[in-house]
């Protein structure tokens, strides 16, 4: 039985926009597997960000269920909330979120500072994210010296530090080159290889979702699972 790891459950959510109301998500249902990488796409402004961002923890839905690797997220407080943006899931901005007067080592080591790690574990966890992610040999550049596939590697060693069940990626390959996009695309395979990581993956990017085991599509508030309506949609994880 495959494990659900990430379950929506009737999730709304709207903006106020002056004196109207934006609903972006409508009624959102889903399950997401261990070790399964979805793919996530849609016109811009449908509420891709706005899901990863409530996935993750970061803002609440207005109403409905978000159930990550076993925790109820609405039955957390924001000190919950933080506590588990730290150990269960990980969230990679568009922009990487990477502070820039800090090296890339003491970026990486942030999420464990945060989460009261001991030094010596510290420094052990954050070596071995930077060599898992072929940072090493960058460990004490700041990220303003580093090319566009660094700064999202760093990025990713970040949020994979922790070793979270989830890591969410909002656009990740948007303002890489070709090969680094492959890269990344054949980094998150190996990340769910070596972790059994689900990661979802929020991209326009065709490159990328020819690597995804489904992809899914939000457009006017609504998921659909697009396997699920062309084919009856066979589980394929490990593809
Ligand atoms: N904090 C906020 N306050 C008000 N409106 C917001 C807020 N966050 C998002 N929105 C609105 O919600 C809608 C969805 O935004 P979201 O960023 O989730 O879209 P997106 O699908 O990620 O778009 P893009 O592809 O351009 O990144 C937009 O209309 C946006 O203006
Ligand atoms: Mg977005």
């Amino acid at each position: 039985m495959a494990d659900a790891v990430v379950v929506l459950r009737n999730v709304w959510k709207s903006y106020k926009e002056g004196d109207s109301i934006v609903t972006v998500l409508k009624n959102v249902s889903a399950v997401f597997y261990r070790g399964e990488i979805a793919g996530i796409h849609g016109p811009s402004g449908s509420g891709k960000t706005t899901l990863l961002r409530i996935i993750a923890g970061l803002e609440r839905p207005d109403r409905g269920e978000v159930i990550v690797d076993g925790y109820n997220l609405n039955m957390l407080d924001d000190l919950g909330l933080a506590m588990i943006r730290n150990t269960v899931v990980s969230y990679i901005p568009q922009d990487y979120g990477l502070v820039e007067n800090l090296t890339v080592r003491e970026n990486v080591e942030l999420p464990l500072l945060i989460a009261g790690i001991p030094k010596e574990e510290r420094e052990a966890k954050v070596r071995e994210a930077l060599e898992y992610m072929g940072l090493l040999p960058k460990a004490n550049s700041y990220p303003t010296r580093l090319s566009g596939g660094e700064r999202q590697r760093v990025a990713i060693a970040r949020a994979l530090v922790t070793t979270p069940s989830v890591l969410l990626a909002d656009e990740p390959t948007a303002n890489l080159d070709w090969e680094n996009a492959i890269k990344v695309a054949e980094m998150f395979k190996r990340i769910r290889k070596d972790f059994g990581t689900t990661v979802l993956i929020v991209t326009h990017d065709p490159r990328i979702l020819e690597y995804v085991d489904r992809s899914m599509n939000l457009m006017d508030g609504i998921l659909k699972d697009k396997l699920t309506s062309l084919t009856g949609y066979t589980h394929n994880i490990y593809a």
